[in-house]
């Protein structure tokens, strides 16, 4: 139930993690009208005090634990590394506190659950930080979509793939433990959701996956822009694919094709893109190098010949607006459907992925469920 204090008061909020994922919600929490960032934590004490002095916020923390634990919080974000997000999201959710969790929501679909199941029982909001969703292009082709464009889309493309981006080279990101996995669940999550999104959240029936480590074991692949130099070193072995290809199986017999990779010999640039291929139209979009503008195609026909259009798109920043519609949300009072339960459904996809390429086969999601039972 929403409190006065949601609706009319400034909403406060805490931040833990000072990573680049941490300072965009912390930015971006300060452009939104009536809301206050009054803590912040993390590890690094020098970037701690140096964050605490720039954005104005003076309740400092070096341990997630102490921010969690303060009484004037309304909402808590979570942008530290993967294998942390299940127990800071449980605490601040079992403390009455909103919480918008980065992407993935978890390592794995289990771990997602417990999250997902915290904000059921706390009725708060939980919002998973699906960024690139927010994208102007994005939004766009989903108004395309909705408006019937393209009919019924039967198969979709998603692809991330990177030359030399290797996050942090023996950093958090590499560690099977702390990550949960490689570029599948760091990039890979944000096409699942892209095309999920757009396809209007089909089901997932199977999935057939194949991973590859093959740069990052023999030291290569690190060089890209993604990896600032700044992120703790944890160890010396790369635990994590690569490279992840999968087919994946949709309700009413829909399919989509994903690729993911942080390294791999191809074009020296940072890729991502969607294909859509409707009964009554086509759409693709296509981003080199984080670029916003001339990034979409539409594919229709005129006059009974094919035609493309190319259209004009206004950009938009992704924290930006996962921030404003999380604190629209908040606001509302209508928290209905806003439990985390996207974040878990992506969760579920890549856990299944992860068992595919570990079983050489096709998964079903459906016995995988069974076997929660
Ligand atoms: N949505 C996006 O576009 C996007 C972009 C980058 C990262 N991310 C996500 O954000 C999260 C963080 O990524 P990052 O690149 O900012 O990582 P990072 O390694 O740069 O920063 C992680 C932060 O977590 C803090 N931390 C770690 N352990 C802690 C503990 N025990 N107590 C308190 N703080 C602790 C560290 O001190 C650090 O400040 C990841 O889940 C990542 O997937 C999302």
């Amino acid at each position: 139930m929403q409190t006065e204090r949601e609706h009319f008061e400034p909403l406060r909020a805490g931040v833990v993690g000072l990573g680049w994922a941490g300072e965009q919600h912390l930015k971006n929490y300060l452009r939104m009208p009536n809301v206050e960032v009054v803590a912040l934590a993390g590890l690094e004490g020098e970037r701690l005090r140096d964050l605490g002095v720039r954005y104005g916020v003076s309740g400092l923390h070096e341990r997630w634990e102490d921010l969690v634990a303060r009484d004037d919080l309304d909402i808590v974000s979570v942008a530290v590394p993967n294998h942390l997000h299940a127990p800071v999201s449980i605490a601040a959710l079992d403390g009455g506190r909103h919480v918008l969790c980065e992407k993935p929501l978890a390592r794995t679909g289990a771990e997602a659950e417990r999250i997902v199941d915290s904000a059921r029982k706390a009725g708060r909001v939980l919002e998973i930080a699906f960024t690139q969703r927010e994208r102007g292009d994005v939004q766009a082709l989903k108004r395309h979509v909705e408006e019937g464009n393209l009919g019924r889309i039967y198969h979709a493309k998603a692809t991330w793939m990177r030359r030399d981006g290797i996050p942090g080279m023996g950093s958090w990101f590499t560690s099977k433990e702390m990550a949960g996995g490689g570029p599948l669940i760091d990039l890979g999550v944000h096409m699942i959701d892209m095309a999920l999104y757009l396809m209007d959240e089909p089901e997932a029936e199977s999935v057939s996956c194949a991973t590859y480590a093959e740069l990052g074991p023999q030291g290569r692949g690190s060089r890209g822009s993604d990896d600032d130099g700044t992120k703790t070193i944890v160890g010396d072995a790369y635990e994590v694919e690569d490279l992840a290809t999968a087919f994946i199986r949709l309700s009413g017999g829909a399919t989509l094709n994903l690729e993911a990779g942080w390294a791999a010999y191809r074009d020296s640039s940072d890729d991502f893109g969607v294909t859509l291929y409707g009964t009554d139209g086509g759409a693709e979009m296509k981003v080199r190098n984080y670029g916003t503008s001339d990034t979409v195609r539409i594919y229709t026909d005129v006059a009974g010949v094919p035609a493309v259009v190319a259209p004009e798109i206004r950009p938009r920043e992704g924290h930006l607006g996962v921030v404003r519609r999380f604190v629209e949300t908040i606001r509302s009072g209508d928290w209905k459907g806003h439990d985390g339960g996207d974040g878990l459904r992506r969760a579920r996809i890549i856990d299944a992925c992860y068992a595919s390429a570990l079983e050489n086969r096709e998964v079903s999601l459906r016995k995988m469920a069974d076997g929660r039972r």
